[in-house]
């Protein structure tokens, strides 16, 4: 069986599973040799008619032209280069109805974007692609060319191409040093994923504290199975006698930069900028690489270093044409990949377990809540919430209340709320509502606000039914929810109407667009 690629969305490196990627890496090693010994290269040319639009919000040079040109090696593509500065963006128009447009231009586009704000390609591939449905048109593919600073996946398409080229295609083992800007620099974000084509991976984080790899990826750099380490500065990593043979180097992202951190940039970049007195620490056969730019004046990389063995940066910036070339192929359509059946499962389950679970009433439950004993009237008929916030302090209960009954609406009716000590010694919070029964849609809005509380539905003074609520899997459609990254496409602040949206991963709330991992208290805001 053969599988086309098109209509997909590359937004993050994980939106190709590993097979994929290799499949990509494969051809791209083709396409070269047959470029180097003047042989055809047809079967890669794109068949159908496609409009290729490279939509570039943020500057680029070597993504944009590298896919300015890998789009014109397809003689059948009618290439787009959409001018961000003079269209309606600067009338405050959406994304989303800008690209509704370019898409009525053609039976089949493919978008390369690039923008500040993060979680655009992902949004575009859902929207555009129900306006594309709407009429009758092929879906468009998308294709992130960055995101501020969450992923750059054609970058580590070509990253990994060379570091495959580098080892003579052997994916057994690599040890990567990752030096710079690994806060900001969204080329390294896309390493935590895209380096799992290798089946050996360790990675050695090379950055002052003020610039480190946000902890969030070393979490998942570690659930990857990588061996991470971390290290202040390169003088500190030349102690170790062995260092990695592959170093990627960033550049510091000054204009993503907050003023605290712009008054250290000085002794930041010193931190990671190599020198000549380093070299004979370097191991032999190790290649330095940087997704470019390197910045003229005190670049990281100095220009000492360009003719030495150790300059692998410009085959590698090279690279980013024919790895491009290829992708638009598969995008296009022109190459097929004969599709496994064990291939892994990348993308996210929407598993819809049961998340209010029905628990055992005891027959014969009187009145509701033991507590009743304190003094509080058990009720005879309603609800009781219980087993609020339990184990946190009595604050942090009281405030998950004052949240449940905020954000339910329970304010103004017959209620009471209070806080006990439990047996063993932990406190927990309950609300009972006399006469008031919870929907559905109330029940699942708590175990988001909520979760492991209980909820006990009470009818004639015994517990009829009894639900233990935990974290749903998707949390999305709430107005009181929103993404904390500033930068989100979905944050309010940016004004683009694109309602919140949460998956549920291990314990935390991943946002759908950015990625940013929340705790379930961080997502309500009232
Ligand atoms: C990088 C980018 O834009 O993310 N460059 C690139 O695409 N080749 C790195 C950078 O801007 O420093």
């Amino acid at each position: 069986m053969e599988k086309n690629f098109l209509s997909r969305t590359l937004a993050v490196i994980r939106d190709f599973s590993i097979e994929e990627q290799m499949f990509l890496y494969e051809q791209t090693k083709r396409l070269k040799e047959k470029w180097k010994n003047r042989e055809n290269t047809d079967e890669f040319q794109i068949k159908e008619p496609v409009n290729i639009y490279i939509v570039f919000v943020e500057p680029s040079t070597r993504t944009k032209e590298s896919f300015i040109n890998a789009a014109k090696f397809h003689k059948n593509a009618k290439v787009n280069i959409f001018d961000s500065e003079h269209s309606s963006f600067n009338k405050r128009e959406s994304y989303v109805d800008t690209f509704n447009m370019l898409t009525s231009y053609g039976d089949y586009s493919i978008f390369v974007t690039r923008t500040r704000l993060e979680g655009v390609p992902r949004l575009l591939e859902r929207k555009v692609g129900e306006f594309a449905d709407r009429h009758g048109i092929r879906k468009p593919a998308f294709i992130n060319g960055g995101d501020g600073r969450h992923e750059h996946p054609t970058q580590e398409l070509l990253d990994e191409y060379t570091f495959l080229e580098h080892k003579g295609f052997d994916n057994t083992h690599i040890r990567i040093a990752l030096i710079g800007d690994l806060l900001h620099g969204r080329t390294v974000h896309s390493k935590v994923d895209g380096l799992r084509i290798f089946k050996n991976i360790e990675v050695d984080l090379i950055a002052p504290e003020e610039i480190q790899m946000p902890q969030h990826y070393i979490d998942k750099m570690k659930e990857n199975g990588f061996e991470v380490r971390k290290y202040e500065s390169i003088d500190e990593y030349l102690k170790e006698v062995k260092t990695a043979d592959v170093w990627y180097f960033t550049r510091l992202q000054l204009e993503r930069m907050g003023e605290d951190v712009l008054e250290k940039a000085d002794v930041l970049k010193k931190a990671v900028t190599f020198r000549k007195d380093m070299l004979d620490k370097v191991r032999e056969g190790t290649k330095f690489y940087h997704p470019l730019p390197r910045p003229k004046i005190d670049p990281e990389i100095p220009v000492f270093l360009d003719n030495l063995s150790l300059n692998g940066w410009e085959e590698q910036a090279m690279n980013g044409y024919w790895v491009r070339v290829v992708l638009l192929s598969m995008l296009g359509g022109a190459i097929k990949m004969e599709a496994s059946f064990e291939e892994t499962k990348d993308n996210i389950q929407e598993d819809e377990y049961e998340f209010i679970i029905p628990a055992k009433v005891t027959h014969g439950t009187k009145g509701v809540l033991k507590e009743g004993k304190r003094g509080i009237k058990p009720i005879d008929n309603g609800t009781v919430i219980d087993h609020i916030a339990k184990g946190k302090t009595p604050e942090e209960i009281y405030s998950t209340v004052v949240k449940i009954r905020k954000i339910l609406k329970l304010y103004d009716c017959d209620s009471a709320d209070g806080i006990f000590k439990s047996a063993d010694g932990s406190y927990k919070g309950y609300i009972s509502l006399p006469d008031r029964y919870l929907t559905k849609k109330e029940i699942k809005k708590l175990s988001a606000i909520s979760p492991n509380t209980t909820v006990n539905i009470i009818k004639e003074s015994s517990v009829k039914e009894k639900y233990r609520i935990k974290l749903p899997p998707r949390i999305y459609n709430f107005e009181e929810i929103s993404c904390k990254n500033e930068n989100c496409i979905t944050n309010p602040k940016n004004g683009e109407g694109v309602p919140s949206s949460f998956i549920r991963i291990g314990d935390k709330l991943v946002c759908e667009y950015c990625e940013t991992p929340h705790d379930h208290e961080e997502i309500w805001s009232i």
